[in-house]
C-alpha cells in the first residue's frame, strides 16, 4: 500500500479531487477491468440491485454513474426515465455514448452530496460502487433521502470492509496484490488501482453501513453479501411519513 495513497483519508485531504481526476484518467478502461477484476460478475450485480428496486414507470436517479451500467440496468428493469449523474466528465461521455440513442436516459455533471434534484422528485436512488469513495458519506445519503419521494427506494452496491472470517485473507489478497498489478496492466495508471483496497479499509462492514443508512432515515429491507462477501448489496426505503423507522 502505498503512503500516498493512504496520505488521502487524512484530515483535510482533498480525496474527492482526487477521485474525480482519477475515474476521468481511467475512463478509457474503466470497464473492462471491471469485466476482468469480478471475473464478470458485475453485471449481473448490477441487474440485481436494479431488480430490486425498479417498478416499471419509476424516474430513477444513478449517482456516481460513471460509465452508465446500473442506470441501463434500471432502464432494462422498467424505468421510464433515468438520470445518471457524475463528476468525472469523460466517464459520463462513456454512458452517452453507451446509451446512444435510448431517450429514457439522460447523463449529466452532478455532485452526490449536492443533487441538482427537487425534493421528493424520484422513485428510486441508486448507486454502485460510489459511496466508498465520498469522504461525506452522510451528505450523500441525506441528499438521497431528500429526493426520494416518501416510500421511494434505494440500491447501493459496494466492495465493504470485511469483517474477520476465512475468506477475509483471500480477499485482502485479491484486492492488495492481484487488482493493483491488473489494474496497471489493463488501465495504465499508476495509483488509480492502489487507491481501491486502501479505500475498501477505510469504508464500512456492511453492517456499519446498515447503521448509517438507518440514521439517514431509511428502513433498510435487505443485505446481501456477494462473490464470498466482497460485494455488498444494500436495499432500503424511506418510510411514508409519519411510519416508525425500524
Ligand atoms: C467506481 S466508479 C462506479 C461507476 C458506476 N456506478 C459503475 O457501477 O461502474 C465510481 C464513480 O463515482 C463517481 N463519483 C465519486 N464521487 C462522486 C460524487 N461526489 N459525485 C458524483 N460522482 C461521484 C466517480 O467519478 C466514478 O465515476
Amino acid at each position: 500500500m502505498s503512503d500516498s495513497t493512504d496520505r488521502l483519508f487524512e484530515e483535510g485531504a482533498d480525496r474527492a479531487a482526487y477521485v474525480q481526476t482519477m475515474f476521468s484518467e481511467i475512463s478509457p478502461r474503466y470497464d473492462l477491468m471491471n469485466r476482468v477484476m469480478t471475473l464478470g460478475q458485475d453485471q449481473g450485480w448490477r441487474r440485481r440491485a436494479a431488480r430490486a428496486v425498479v417498478q416499471p414507470g419509476d424516474v430513477v436517479v444513478d449517482a456516481g454513474t460513471g460509465t452508465g451500467d446500473l442506470a441501463l440496468a434500471c432502464l432494462d428493469a422498467g424505468a421510464t426515465r433515468v438520470v445518471g449523474l457524475d463528476f468525472a466528465r469523460p466517464m459520463l461521455l462513456r454512458a452517452r455514448t453507451k446509451a446512444g440513442e435510448a431517450g429514457r436516459a439522460g447523463f449529466a455533471l452532478g455532485d452526490a452530496t449536492r443533487l441538482p434534484l427537487p425534493d421528493a422528485s424520484v422513485d428510486v436512488w441508486c448507486s454502485a460502487f460510489m459511496v466508498r469513495n465520498i469522504p461525506d458519506l452522510d451528505a450523500a445519503l441525506r441528499e438521497a433521502a431528500r429526493v426520494l419521494r416518501p416510500g421511494g427506494r434505494l440500491a447501493v452496491l459496494e466492495i465493504p470492509r470485511m469483517e474477520r472470517g476465512f475468506l477475509q485473507p483471500f480477499a485482502r489478497m485479491h484486492f492488495t496484490k492481484i487488482v493493483p498489478r491488473l489494474g496497471r496492466l489493463i488501465s495504465g495508471h499508476g495509483s488509480a488501482y492502489t487507491y481501491l483496497p486502501v479505500s475498501v479499509d477505510h469504508f464500512l462492514t456492511p453492517r456499519e453501513f446498515t447503521a448509517r443508512l438507518r440514521l439517514a432515515g431509511f428502513e433498510v429491507t435487505e443485505v446481501r453479501q456477494l462473490m464470498f462477501r466482497t460485494v455488498a448489496m444494500h436495499i432500503a426505503r424511506k418510510p411514508l411519513e409519519d411510519t416508525e423507522v425500524r
